[in-house]
């Protein structure tokens, strides 16, 4: 039987393996030397001051809503989104202001937050979905005008930009997301990126359970001796990212462009293989974005969204929707509020199987089920219209 195509894969070779081995000889595998250096070469390739290496980006979001104290105030957000963004809200004592989305990118619209805006709004979460920009400068200057922080949800961006600024390291904080269906991963893993010394300070002291000075750094040669002492300036989480995952990381992140290049390769395939095709809209791109394209999205008639999931299924392979809108779900009901381009587009949502190591013959029979399925239901439309 052939094998089924999942919507994503992780890229692993030989590089990940043999530096795995490395540390995991070198007999420290908790939060060290390999998580400072990842640090300090993620902040680097992101062109960013800090970089705060956490266990994911739901940490990122839950320590950036914290460090931008939002409790009782307001937070611009989406609904279009992974609940990790909104929770992060919920967790900082926030209540969320659900804003509507563009059509096209599915990202939060500068208009809606220019109307939501009140006096009590403290911050604004955009959301790169499925890596494909939010339109920042106007986001950017509402922020500024209005002395809100600006979060980013990297989650799904990690490599892609707006005009040439890589996404992550416009607002005040990025959060980038490394679990197993990133575009970069270290099986669990985040990070929060920043420019302000201060905020950086703040999450590096809450990711660790709010303690003064890491075991790691405690346990350096020529460190006074008594390395037991730490201060415990507030309640922290245990959420810093660990040796394995970083070494990991490194791996992965000398290979991201790469990767990127040929996700975007895979998506200008499906764009050329979908244009024209009557009831297909496909993934956009906006002049300003360069799309780190982790997902790829097709856009059918709502009527005929989960058939053709179910179609798909039949044929081995996997699909499936980013996302049912939070704002929907029983535990956002008291924040809800009619968000009607959102609640027009979900319905019309697929993500279909994009990976680095999609091969093309594979990608080939996503696009033939597709348009097979897709030429059925126009030809009994036909049928029925005459
Ligand atoms: C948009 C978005 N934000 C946040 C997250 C949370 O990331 P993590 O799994 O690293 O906590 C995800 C994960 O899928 C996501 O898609």
């Amino acid at each position: 039987m052939a094998e089924r195509i999942p919507i994503s894969r992780p890229s692993f070779g030989a590089e990940e393996t043999e530096a795995l081995r490395h540390t995991l000889a070198s007999g420290w595998v908790g939060m060290g030397p390999k998580t400072v250096e990842f640090e300090q070469k993620f902040a680097a390739y992101m062109g960013v001051e800090h970089a705060v290496a956490l266990n994911s980006a739901s940490a990122a979001l839950h320590l950036a809503m914290l460090a931008a104290e939002v409790e009782g105030q307001e937070v611009l957000t989406t609904a279009m989104t992974f609940v990790s963004s909104n929770h992060a809200i919920l967790l900082g004592g926030g209540r969320p202001v659900f804003c509507d989305i563009e059509a096209d990118t599915l990202n939060i619209s500068p208009q809606e937050i220019r109307k939501k805006i009140t006096p009590t709004t403290r911050a604004i979460i955009v959301v790169h979905y499925g890596g494909h920009a939010c339109n920042m400068d106007p986001i950017m200057e509402l922020a500024r005008e209005h002395g809100l922080w600006v979060i980013e949800d990297a989650a799904h961006a990690c490599g892609g930009l707006y005009r040439d600024r890589k996404l992550g390291t416009i607002g005040d904080m990025g959060c980038f997301s490394f679990q197993a269906t990133k575009n970069m991963t270290t099986g669990d893993g985040g990070m929060l990126a920043t420019n302000d010394a201060t905020l950086a300070a703040r999450v590096r002291k809450l990711r660790w359970m709010g303690i003064s000075r890491p075991t790691w750094e405690r346990f350096q040669p020529g460190k006074p001796r008594r390395v037991w002492m730490y201060d415990v300036e507030e309640v922290g989480f245990k959420y810093e990212m660990n040796d394995v995952a970083a070494t990991l990381g490194l791996v992965q992140l000398a290979k991201l462009e790469q990767a990127n290049q040929q996700r975007r390769r895979l998506v200008e395939r499906y764009r050329e293989a979908f244009a024209g095709i009557d009831g297909i809209e496909f993934t956009p791109a906006k002049p300003y974005a360069c799309n780190a394209c982790y997902n790829a999205v097709l856009k059918v008639d709502a009527e005929i969204r989960d058939e053709l999931c179910g179609f798909l299924d039949q044929h081995g392979i996997d699909s499936n929707v980013h996302y049912y809108p939070n704002h929907l779900l029983p535990l956002y009901r008291p924040y809800t509020t009619r968000l009607p381009v959102t609640e027009a587009q979900w319905p019309r949502i697929l993500s279909i199987p994009l990976f680095p190591g999609l091969r093309l013959e594979e990608q080939d029979q996503v696009i033939e089920c597709v348009r097979e399925f897709v030429a059925g239901r126009n030809s009994l439309r036909h049928t029925a219209q005459n």
